[in-house]
């Protein structure tokens, strides 16, 4: 409520200017015409007014009662909000009454202004604060796939992956996390103001941030675009098969381009051939139509080798993405145990069906390595998975509307397939929602679940299995929704790892 003291003062039981007499001077009434119509507002002015209301012309910040009829909290507000918009009175907004019609007819009948009660108040959703809080682990937070901030994000992202070219991971992964906080805000960041008490923010960020602030870009990162170690080590390492440290040695040879791997007669291994011969079609966005294309493809391939599978689509598209630069799977069978050999049996069947450009399958190593608990039990050791290359027979509409961009072997016409690279991941049902959880993704999304269960939970998460290190046991999980219980997280949707 206003302070009595500060609304106008008119003396009680006199006249107003409409004749009648005013026998509730503080109480000011402003009844809100939007979907009520005039007549009705007129009807009810009338008969307040013959009881001795105060009923207002107009909205001014005399009012202390707002009433309306089948308008939402909301709509009021935003309604008040514009009327006070140039006289600056917002202040005030926040001590009205906002109420249902019932308020103002139900003190007509009772011939005095009721006691406001909750049942007569609109609801209003709860303001946001002016700084929004985010929490740290971005497993905490929601990551939509469209944020407000690209116009940061792309450049810390460019700096993140030039850290990982130099192999400096902390640099790497401070500017990622950085990016990842920004995508989670609910609004474009305009002045540095807006970032106080953001975590994760480092002082080279905040100070790339700034720049881009003032100036609208940032020297470093235009200068890194440019750079030609950035532009070398983007172009060898987006062939498939190549990583970071073979591109660096290529790169210190004075080699640029994968057209300079052929040009002077590098050693290739088998993955490396694939991805130099189709590396136009594997620099080229997969769009969701040519995921959806491809999971058909699979989903013949998995039912035929063995009924009742269960195929899903993971990664990217999983998260909503539109485009990915590949198409991720996940095979499991409600039978423990028959998915077993299944993977050599599928892709059999799709390089009969002439699907397949190139093939890879290794067995699982996750937990012997990084991501799992020191000792693998028996049954977690096979996980099968397959890096492929699927020739994608193309639609007249999709065909040739995109020409690869290192135009290293494009013809003009294009031809009638493109180049696709797919991951299967085959894996029991017992580990299935981790499986599920692990292929899903974002990688920096996975990286702060496996943190957030070793720093704040003592768990050790992979994609097999949970581990509980105090306890000493596994937990089961048949749904993502558990593991994140679990783990003691709110869960969060696949459309909001976009971290
Ligand atoms: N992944 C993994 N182990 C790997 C490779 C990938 O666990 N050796 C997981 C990643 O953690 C990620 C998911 O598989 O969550 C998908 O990886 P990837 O296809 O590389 O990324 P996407 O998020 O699908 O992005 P894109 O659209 O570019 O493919
Ligand atoms: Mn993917
Ligand atoms: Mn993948």
């Amino acid at each position: 409520m206003v302070p009595l003291k500060r609304r106008k003062v008119t003396h009680p039981q006199t006249p107003d200017q409409h004749g009648e007499t005013c026998k509730f001077n503080d109480v000011a009434i402003f009844i809100i015409e939007r979907k009520m119509g005039a007549s009705r507002k007129s009807f009810l002015t009338q008969l307040g007014r013959s009881k001795g209301f105060r009923i207002e012309e107009s909205y001014s910040p005399s009012v202390t009662h707002v009433v309306s009829e089948n308008n939402t909290g909301d709509e009021v507000q935003a309604w008040i909000t514009n009327e006070t918009e140039e006289k600056d009175e917002k202040a005030s907004i926040c001590s009205l009454h906002l109420l249902d019609i019932s308020w103002l007819t139900e003190s007509i009948a009772a011939e005095s202004p009721l006691q406001v009660q909750d049942r007569h108040r609109l609801k209003t959703s709860p303001k946001p604060s002016a700084h929004v809080a985010v929490k740290s682990y971005a497993c905490q937070r929601r990551s939509p796939l469209n944020h407000h901030n690209t116009f940061l994000t792309e450049p810390l992202e460019i700096l993140a992956e030039n850290a990982e070219f130099m192999e400096n991971e902390g640099r790497n992964i401070a500017f990622r996390r950085s990016a990842s906080v920004l995508k989670a805000l609910p609004r474009v960041v305009r002045r540095m103001e807006d970032l106080k008490n953001l975590p994760c923010l480092g002082g080279h960020s905040l100070r790339v941030i700034k720049e881009i602030l003032e100036d609208g870009a940032s020297q470093e990162v235009e200068t890194t675009k440019q750079s030609e170690q950035f532009q070398a080590m983007k172009a060898l390492t987006g062939v498939f098969g190549v990583g970071v440290k073979s591109a660096d040695r290529w790169f210190r040879e004075g080699l640029r381009n994968p057209s300079d791997l052929i040009r002077t007669g590098q050693k290739l291994n088998h993955t490396q051939q694939a991805g130099v011969r189709y590396y136009n079609d594997l620099n080229k966005p997969v769009t969701k139509k040519e995921a959806e294309a491809i999971s058909d493809m699979v989903g013949k391939a998995v039912r035929a080798v063995l009924p009742g599978a269960i195929l899903t689509l993971t990664g990217g598209f999983r998260r909503g993405k539109e485009v990915g630069h590949d198409v991720d799977f996940l095979i499991t069978h409600p039978e423990e145990g028959a998915e077993e050999g299944m993977m050599p049996k599928v892709l059999k069947w799709l390089e009969d069906q002439g699907l397949l450009l190139y093939q890879k399958t290794t067995r699982n190593s996750y937990l012997e390595s990084r991501d799992g608990p020191e000792r693998a039990p028996h049954h977690m050791d096979r996980f099968e998975r397959c890096f492929s290359i699927f020739k994608l027979e193309q639609t007249k509409e999709c065909s040739g509307t995109t020409a690869g961009a290192a135009g290293m072997s494009e013809q003009q016409s294009g031809p009638s397939w493109r180049a696709v690279r797919v991951d299967l991941v085959v894996s029991p049902y017992s580990q299935f929602a981790y499986a599920t959880l692990g292929w899903t993704g974002s990688k920096l999304f996975e990286r702060d679940l496996r943190r957030w269960a070793g720093q704040e939970r003592g768990m050790s998460l992979s994609n097999h299995a949970l581990y509980d290190s105090k306890r000493h046991h596994y937990l089961h999980a048949s749904s993502e929704e558990e593991i994140f219980t679990h783990l003691g997280l709110e869960y969060i949707p696949p459309s909001e790892r976009n971290a």
